[in-house]
C-alpha cells in the first residue's frame, strides 16, 4: 500500500517536472517553425493554383482569421492549462468522453507525417541535385522516376532519422534549439528569391494572377474548403500540434499575442512564397503544370524554371533547402505529439518514445512512398478531413464545454484582448462549426472523388 503511495507520488512529481521551453522567443520560434513548412510552399502554391488564385488567396487570409486565430487560442488554452499532450488535455478539460477526439488527432499525427516524410524526401533529393549537377531538362519525368518507388523510400527513412534524433533530444535541446538557427535562415532565403523573382519577365502576369481574385473563384463552395483545410495545415491546427508546445509553457505566457505572431508570420512566409513561385511559373508558361499536376507540381514547375534560367543552379539549391528546413521543424512538431501522448499516457521515457513512434510512421510512410496517388489520398483523409474534425471538436470543447476556458484564455492577456474575448468565443461558438462543418462535408465528397479519380 504505502509503495503505491508512492509510485502515485512518483508520478505527480514527473508530471510536475514537465520539461518547459526555454524562452518565450524559443517557444514562438518552434510553433512558428511547426506553422511553416511544406504547406507553405508546396501546397500552397497548388491548391491555391487550384483555386483560382487570388480567390483562394482571399478566403485563405479571410478563414485564417475567423477560425484559424480563434482555434489556435483554443489549443494553446487547452494544452497551457493540461500541461499534457492531446489525450490528456482534452480529458482534463472535457472529460473522458472527450479521450477519443485525442485518439483522432495522435492518429492524424501519424498519418500526416508519414507522406510528408515521403515529400521531404523529395525535397532532399532535389537539393542534392541541384547543388551537384543540376536539374535535368525533362523535370516531369524525373519527378515521375524520383517521387515512388524504392529511393523515395530510402530519402523518407533518412528524413525520418532525422525527425526522431531531434525529438529525442527533447524540447529545449532538440526543438527549440533547431527552429532558433533555422527559422531565420528560411526567412532570409525566402526574402531573396522573391526579391530574384521580380525582376523576372513575367512576374507582372505571375502578380496579377496572384493577386486579383475573380468573384465568381472566391463563391465556389470547393475553393472555399480547400482554403479552409489549407489553413488549418499550414497553421498546424486540428490535430493538437500547437497544444502540445503550448503544454511546454510557464503559466503566464500572454497566447494572444503569440498567436498573433505565430499566424502573421505563417502567412508572411507562405505569401512570400507564392512571390517566388507565380513569377517563375508565369515566366515560363507553367501555369497549367500547376494546377493540373497536384501534388507535383511544385516539383515539376520549379525545377524545369531553375534548369533554363540564369543563375538557376544557385537559385534553386537556395528554394530547396529553405523548403527543407522547412520541413524539418514541422516535421518535429508532428512527431512531438505522437511521442508526447506515449510519454503522458504510458510513461514511457522520450528516447523509446521518440524511436517507436518514429518507427510506426517512418514504416506507414512506404505506402506513400510506393505510390503518389496513396499520398494524395492521405494527405485528403488525414491533412484535410481528420484536421477539420479536430478543429470542429476543439471548437466545441472550448466554445461550450470546458468551463474554465476564459479564465485560462484571460492569463497573461493584455487589457486590450481581454476586452476582445467575447468576440473570440462568439467565434468559436457560433462561426467556427458551421463553417467547418460544411467543410467537412465537402471534404468527404472530395476524399471519395479522390479515391474513384486515382484507384
Ligand atoms: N503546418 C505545417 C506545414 O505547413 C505542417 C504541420 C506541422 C501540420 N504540424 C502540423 C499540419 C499539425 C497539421 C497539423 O507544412
Amino acid at each position: 500500500m504505502a509503495n503505491f503511495q508512492q509510485e502515485i507520488e512518483k508520478h505527480q512529481a514527473d508530471t510536475m517536472d514537465r520539461e518547459v521551453f526555454g524562452t518565450r522567443l524559443g517557444f514562438v520560434l518552434a510553433a512558428v517553425g511547426s506553422a511553416v513548412g511544406l504547406g507553405n510552399m508546396w501546397r500552397f502554391s497548388y491548391t491555391a493554383a487550384e483555386g483560382g488564385g487570388a480567390a483562394f488567396v482571399f478566403l485563405y487570409i479571410v478563414l485564417t482569421l475567423l477560425i484559424g486565430i480563434p482555434i489556435m487560442l483554443a489549443e494553446m488554452a487547452a494544452g497551457r492549462a493540461g500541461r499534457l499532450s492531446p489525450i490528456g488535455a482534452l480529458k482534463k478539460a472535457g472529460g473522458p468522453a472527450w479521450a477519443p477526439m485525442g485518439f483522432v488527432y495522435v492518429s492524424a499525427g501519424l498519418l500526416i507525417l508519414s507522406y510528408y516524410s515521403v515529400i521531404a524526401g523529395w525535397v532532399v533529393r532535389y537539393s542534392f541535385q541541384a547543388i551537384t549537377g543540376g536539374f535535368p531538362a525533362d523535370a516531369g519525368a524525373y519527378f515521375g522516376e524520383i517521387s515512388a518507388g524504392p529511393t523515395a523510400a530510402l530519402f523518407h527513412l533518412g528524413f525520418m532519422v532525422v525527425t526522431i534524433l531531434i525529438v529525442t533530444k527533447g524540447v529545449e535541446k532538440g526543438i527549440e534549439r533547431a527552429s532558433s538557427i533555422m527559422m531565420p535562415a528560411l526567412f532570409v532565403i525566402l526574402v531573396g528569391l522573391a526579391i530574384w523573382a521580380s525582376t523576372l519577365d513575367g512576374a507582372g502576369e505571375g502578380y496579377a494572377y496572384y493577386l486579383t481574385p475573380s468573384w465568381s473563384d472566391i463563391l465556389d463552395g470547393p475553393t472555399f474548403a480547400s482554403a479552409a483545410a489549407q489553413a488549418f495545415f499550414s497553421l498546424s491546427l486540428g490535430m493538437g500540434a500547437m497544444l502540445t508546445f503550448a503544454s511546454y509553457l510557464s503559466k503566464d505566457e500572454n497566447l494572444n499575442r503569440e498567436a498573433a505572431v505565430i499566424s502573421l508570420a505563417d502567412f508572411g512566409v507562405a505569401f512570400i512564397a507564392g512571390l517566388v513561385v507565380f513569377p517563375i511559373v508565369f515566366a515560363l508558361g507553367l501555369q497549367n503544370d500547376v494546377s493540373e499536376s497536384t501534388v507535383g507540381a511544385l516539383f515539376i514547375a520549379l525545377p524545369g524554371a531553375f534548369a533554363s534560367m540564369p543563375a538557376g543552379r544557385i537559385v534553386g539549391s537556395l528554394f530547396f533547402l529553405a523548403l527543407l528546413v522547412g520541413a524539418v521543424t514541422s516535421a518535429i512538431s508532428l512527431l512531438e505529439v505522437v511521442v508526447a501522448s506515449v510519454i503522458d499516457e504510458f510513461g514511457w521515457e522520450r528516447k523509446k518514445a521518440a524511436l517507436a513512434a518514429g518507427s510506426l510512421i517512418a514504416v506507414l510512410g512506404l505506402a506513400s512512398a510506393w505510390d503518389t496517388d496513396i499520398l494524395g489520398l492521405i494527405d485528403a483523409i488525414a491533412g484535410e478531413l481528420l484536421l477539420m474534425i479536430g478543429g470542429l471538436g476543439m471548437a466545441i470543447l472550448v466554445g461550450y464545454v470546458w468551463k474554465d476556458a476564459r479564465t485560462e484564455l484571460e492569463r497573461g492577456a493584455t487589457p486590450l484582448f481581454r476586452a476582445l474575448l467575447p468576440i473570440v468565443f462568439f467565434f468559436l461558438r457560433f462561426v467556427a462549426p458551421p463553417i467547418v462543418i460544411f467543410v467537412i462535408y465537402d471534404r468527404l465528397l472530395n476524399v471519395l472523388n479522390v479515391i474513384q479519380t486515382s484507384f
